[in-house]
């Protein structure tokens, strides 16, 4: 009996072990990562070089973020800011962002999915696509009735990058960011950054979801040459 017991904690122990490799921490600090972003909220002091990564599991798409840390794309063209206040602007990265082989960017991303903020509640954008008509309905309250468009690209009727680029460029929304996010983001920005340059928004229920089911039909692979 004892040895059945035995032999049922050490294969227990082999399923829960993890596989060498997975979901490594220690990468990021090998590879400076922790010099410009923030993997934890309670940590003061450094990471203001990039955008806070502690919630990147509640923010991007793992596909997403394994092809850009492999090929990083420019999202913030003015360059990251990190202090409202700071009126200088900075460079948009006075370095190219570093780059990490496929296997790396496959363990980073696996490690990044699960650095959520507790408690943030999942389902309130279904994913019924949007037909024509209410996708054009939601694209006049982007560009008109909020004015996004003056801060953010989208992508217009033409298929081309139309937009303002003070905030992150929205062109690729669809296949970045996750709609639970956006959401929240769109909601209370207070829960993800204390100081935002982002106006906060009143925004009704139903428009809210309208736009954020917007912002996920704008793809990178949706621009016409
Ligand atoms: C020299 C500073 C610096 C280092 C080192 C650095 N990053 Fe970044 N990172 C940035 C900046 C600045 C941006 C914003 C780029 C943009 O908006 O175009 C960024 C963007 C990102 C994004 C997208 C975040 C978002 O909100 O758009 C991820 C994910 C990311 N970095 C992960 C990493 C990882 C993983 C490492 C280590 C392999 C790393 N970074 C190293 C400065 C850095
Ligand atoms: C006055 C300029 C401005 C306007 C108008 C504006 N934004 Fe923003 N937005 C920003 C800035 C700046 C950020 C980056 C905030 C930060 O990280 O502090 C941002 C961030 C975002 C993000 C998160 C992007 C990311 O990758 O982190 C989304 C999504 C977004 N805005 C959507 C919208 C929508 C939808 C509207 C209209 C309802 C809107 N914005 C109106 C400036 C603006």
């Amino acid at each position: 009996m004892k040895f059945y017991i035995q032999t049922l904690a050490i294969v227990l122990s082999l399923l829960t072990f993890p596989a060498p490799g997975a979901a490594n921490p220690e990468l990021l600090a090998e590879k400076s990562c922790d010099r410009c972003h923030w993997f934890a909220s309670n940590k003061p002091g450094d990471g203001t070089n990039g955008p806070h990564l502690y919630f990147a599991g509640d923010k991007f798409q793992k596909a997403w973020l394994i092809k850009f840390l492999q090929k990083p794309e420019i999202i913030r063209k003015a360059g990251y800011i990190y202090d409202p206040g700071f009126l200088e602007k900075r460079p948009a990265l006075d370095q190219p962002h570093p780059t990490v082989s496929e296997k790396e960017a496959k363990i980073i991303a696996d490690y990044l999915a699960l650095l959520k903020i507790p408690g943030l509640e999942h389902g309130a954008v279904d994913d019924v696509p949007l037909t024509r008509g209410k996708r054009a309905r939601a694209k006049i309250k982007f560009e008109r009735n909020y004015g996004c468009i003056s801060c953010h690209e989208a992508i217009n009727l033409a298929g081309k990058v139309r937009g303002g680029v003070s905030g992150p460029s929205l062109v690729n929304a669809g296949n970045r960011l996750t709609a639970d996010w956006v959401y929240h983001w769109l909601k209370s920005p207070e829960r993800f950054k204390p100081k935002s340059r982002m106006p906060v928004y009143k925004i009704e229920e139903a428009d809210l979801v309208l736009i954020v089911k917007y912002l996920m039909t704008l793809k990178r692979e949706n621009l016409k040459p």
